[in-house]
């Protein structure tokens, strides 16, 4: 049987420049989409597919996302106090066991294979998941657990992907097609980091959910930079190719880019409108706005 994925791994190190003046002093994981931050969303998603262990690559000025997964004193206190239960569920039934989060830091920002490096220690040698937080998912069940299933059968890598646009194809990793394995999954077979449309293999996106084997990490520590000049995530893949399979799993869900500001406020807009406490309220606002 292939060994249970436990430990993921959220690289939360970027500058979130796209999002200034708002990610100045406030990290861009900790935007809100309708009333919970992006990081909330992707650890949930982790916990759905049975891991047990959250470790965060974090970087200066990323404090409060540890603050974020931490007891609150004081607030349940006062709360508990004034008697508000609802409120207090709400910060108590997110928390974390306790010793089930670690953090480290990249201390230099040379990109997302570095950033998955930086937790070599934490991980050891065995299988884990990535889950990028910018990458809000919309799935029943969620990504990473439709990956594990394709994981439980065909064991190796396992990468959602999913189609984009093919004038987009330079924003993201995308993957060449190979044998179709059953179900959502097939061999990856090609591999490039935001090639431009002439040359890209496809216009099957990685999304930003990996599920590795702890061989990445060899190939991570030898490698060069790559596209952007930054040591990327997808080039240890393409080495890792040649010595284990590497599954895409085509996600069936939705997927909205929150690096960019069009995809959060789509995502704000969606995940708004499947929300039985506001949906009823929100959507004559909506349409309001849109018959303007
Ligand atoms: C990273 C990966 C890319 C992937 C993307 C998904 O790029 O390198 O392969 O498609 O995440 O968001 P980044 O967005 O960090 O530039």
């Amino acid at each position: 049987m292939n060994p249970k994925i436990r430990k993921a791994v959220f690289p939360v190190a970027g500058l979130g420049t796209r999002f200034l003046p708002a990610t100045k002093a406030m990290p861009k994981e900790m935007l809100t989409v309708v009333d919970r931050p992006l990081i909330q969303y992707a650890v949930d998603e982790a916990r759905e597919a049975g891991i047990e262990h959250l470790i965060f690559v974090t970087g200066r000025n990323k404090a409060v996302i540890e603050d974020h997964f931490d007891v609150q004193y004081e607030l349940e206190a006062t709360l508990s106090g004034r008697g508000k239960q609802e409120a207090l569920d709400l910060l108590t039934k997110d928390l974390p066991k306790p010793g089930s989060t670690s953090f480290t830091r990249q201390q230099v920002p040379l990109g997302l294979g570095h950033a998955v490096w930086c937790a070599r220690e934490m991980i050891g040698n065995e299988p884990f998941a990535v889950l990028l937080p910018d990458m809000l998912m919309k799935g029943q069940p969620g990504c990473l657990k439709q990956m594990v299933k394709v994981y439980e059968e065909w064991g190796g890598n396992v990468l959602a992907v999913e189609e984009c646009d093919p004038s987009q194809t330079h924003q993201y990793g995308i993957v060449g097609i190979g044998a179709e394995v059953g179900g959502p999954a097939f061999r990856i077979n090609a591999m490039v980091e935001k090639p431009k449309p002439e040359v890209a293999p496809s216009n099957l996106y990685i999304n930003g959910r990996y599920i590795l084997q702890p061989q990445i990490f060899d190939l991570l520590s030898k490698q060069e930079k790559g596209a952007g000049n930054e040591i990327q995530l997808t080039d240890a893949m393409l080495r890792l190719m040649d010595r284990q399979y590497i599954y895409g799993c085509r996600f069936d869900g939705e997927t909205y880019d929150c690096g960019n500001k069009v995809g959060f406020l789509a995502a704000n807009v969606a995940f708004a409108l499947d929300r039985p406490d506001i949906a009823d309220e929100f959507r004559p606002e909506l349409e309001k706005l849109l018959a303007r």
